[in-house]
This record gives C-alpha cells, sequence and structure tokens, in this order.
C-alpha cells in the first residue's frame, strides 16, 4: 500500500524496458500506479511488455543516439508536463580477453552502457532542476565496485557510472534532484546470451561458472523500487553481494587474491 502511494501518478522513464530487469521494474512501477514509458531498441520486448500491460507507453529508442534521446524526453515532457523518475538501465555485455577485442566493440559498449546513462542523466535532469524534484536511477554493476578479469571494458564503464553518478547526486541535492546508483549482482535475464564474447569466450558459462545462483528480474524490480523510495546512495543486492563489496572495500587484496585472480584464468571460462 505504501510503495503505490509513493510511485502513483509519477511519469517514469525506463531504458531498458523490453527486457531483463528493466521489464521487471517496468511492470512493478506500472503495477503501483506509475505512467511507465519503456524506452527500449527492441520492438518485439516493447509489444510483448504491452500486450500483457496495456498501460505501459512503448518508445523504440536506440539510447546510444543523443538526438533521439532528448527528443523521448521532449516528448515526455510535451505530453505530461513533467518527469518525476528515469531510471537508466539499458545495456549489454561484452567479454573475453581485453586485447582480443575489437575497438569497434569497445565503442559500442562505451556508447550504450555510458554514454546512454549520460544522456538519460543530462536531458532528465535539466527538467528536474526547474522542476525543484526529480529521481534519476542509474544502473552500474557489482562489477562496478570491483574488478571483473575478461570483462575489463564492462566493469570499467560500470565503474565510471557508479563514480559519476555518486559525485551527481550530491550537486543535485542542492536543486532537490536525487540520484542513486544500482549495484546488481547476478541478475535472471538474457544478457549473457546476448553479450558480446570476444573470440571463443563464453560469458554465460563463466557467469555458472561462479557457482552463484542468480536472482530473478523481479526480486531484483522490488529491491530497486524500495531503494528509490529509501533514496539510498546505492542499491544493493542480493544481500551476498553487500557482503562481497564489503569484504572487496576492506581488503581488496585477500579479496582478489582469492576469488578474482581465480577468474581470470582462462579456462574459467570454457566447458
Ligand atoms: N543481469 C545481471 O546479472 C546484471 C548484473 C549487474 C548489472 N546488470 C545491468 O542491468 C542492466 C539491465 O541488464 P539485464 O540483465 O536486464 O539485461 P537484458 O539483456 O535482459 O536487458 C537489457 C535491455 O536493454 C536493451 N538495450 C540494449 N541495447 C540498447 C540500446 N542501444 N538502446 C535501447 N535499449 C537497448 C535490450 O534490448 C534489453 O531489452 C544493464 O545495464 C546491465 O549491465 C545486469
Amino acid at each position: 500500500m505504501k510503495e503505490k502511494s509513493q510511485f502513483e501518478n509519477k511519469t517514469v522513464i525506463v531504458t531498458g524496458g523490453a527486457a531483463g530487469i528493466g521489464r521487471a521494474v517496468v511492470e512493478a512501477l506500472a503495477a503501483r500506479g506509475a505512467l511507465v514509458y519503456a524506452a527500449d531498441i527492441n520492438e518485439a520486448g516493447l509489444k510483448a511488455i504491452t500486450d500483457s500491460v496495456p498501460a505501459v507507453i512503448p518508445v523504440k529508442l536506440n539510447v546510444s543516439q543523443q538526438q533521439d534521446f532528448q527528443q523521448v524526453i521532449d516528448q515526455v515532457l510535451a505530453d505530461q508536463g513533467h518527469l518525476d523518475i528515469i531510471v537508466n538501465n539499458a545495456g549489454i555485455g561484452l567479454a573475453g580477453d581485453f586485447n582480443q577485442t575489437s575497438l569497434a566493440d569497445l565503442e559500442k559498449i562505451t556508447d550504450i552502457n555510458y554514454w546512454s546513462v549520460i544522456y538519460g542523466t543530462k536531458f532528465a535532469y535539466a527538467q528536474m532542476i526547474k522542476q525543484g524534484h526529480g529521481h534519476i536511477v542509474n544502473v552500474s554493476s557489482s562489477g562496478g565496485a570491483m574488478p571483473v578479469p575478461n570483462q575489463s571494458m564492462y566493469s570499467g564503464i560500470k565503474h565510471a557510472v557508479l563514480g559519476f553518478s555518486h559525485s551527481l547526486r550530491e550537486e543535485a541535492a542542492h536543486y532537490g534532484v536525487k540520484v542513486s546508483t544500482v549495484l546488481p549482482g547476478m541478475v535472471q535475464s538474457d544478457m549473457w546470451d546476448s553479450a558480446v564474447n570476444v573470440k571463443d569466450y563464453n560469458l554465460k558459462k563463466s557467469m555458472e561458472n561462479t557457482g552463484l545462483k542468480p536472482i530473478s528480474a523481479h526480486d531484483a524490480a522490488r529491491a530497486i523500487l524500495k531503494g528509490i523510495i529509501a533514496n539510498d546512495r546505492s542499491i544493493i543486492f542480493p544481500r551476498i553481494n553487500r557482503v562481497t563489496l564489503w569484504f572487496y572495500r576492506l581488503m581488496p587484496n585477500i579479496f582478489t587474491r582469492l576469488f578474482v585472480t581465480p577468474l581470470a584464468k582462462p579456462e574459467s571460462a570454457t566447458p
């Protein structure tokens, strides 16, 4: 009941809202009375979500296209007059030996996972400052707060998202705008299947080899909504991930030797 009143009639944009964590966030927000725009490049996924939740407004958007992103936000403002929350969630995986990774793939993941967060934040922030309120929710990763070998570029970008968002949070508070950063651990989604694998690397296999059990996208969405309500600086889930990041922050060298270095072995990625 309490959660519902928090999101009722709020105008929200969720990027990457057609699948995985984004879709679960869209559904959870719509169920709590928010007016949700699901922005995604995947038209079939957008159709599937509006078939099951007709109140959701689908928007075809490639988040790496600056002008298209600006137009979407302008259109939402023209229609609704305000924007309460943006969840910059769209992202892709890129895994394998950095030395073997093409510059094209490095630029692609930077455009989708980094620049989209900057565009979404920049355009929404200007409006939220005018309004004197709003909440920017940027999705990083546990890999944005600890090293992830064979996903160096992904991890590096997620670190950048984290540093950017934590820094902006302090500036934004002076305008009444909130900024939260999401650090998911392993969540069930298609991201590992659809990731760009360099050469014969197999991200899905390497994630399975960790032995960790991913949580559902719906559990992830619940944690994200709870963190939005609490205006958490960092929204970290599941609980094991809190312990992991705490351990890494406290003893980076020991943690790395025990848990990170073994993952860097090429055989950890292959069947
Ligand atoms: N699944 C995990 O274990 C996990 C862990 C940590 C962080 N994350 C982060 O959570 C976010 C969501 O991941 P997910 O697991 O739900 O992945 P997913 O692949 O299930 O969903 C990602 C969505 O983003 C969309 N997308 C991709 N490129 C796009 C583009 N250029 N323009 C617009 N939309 C685009 C896809 O179409 C898809 O709908 C990502 O930022 C990811 O890095 C995921």
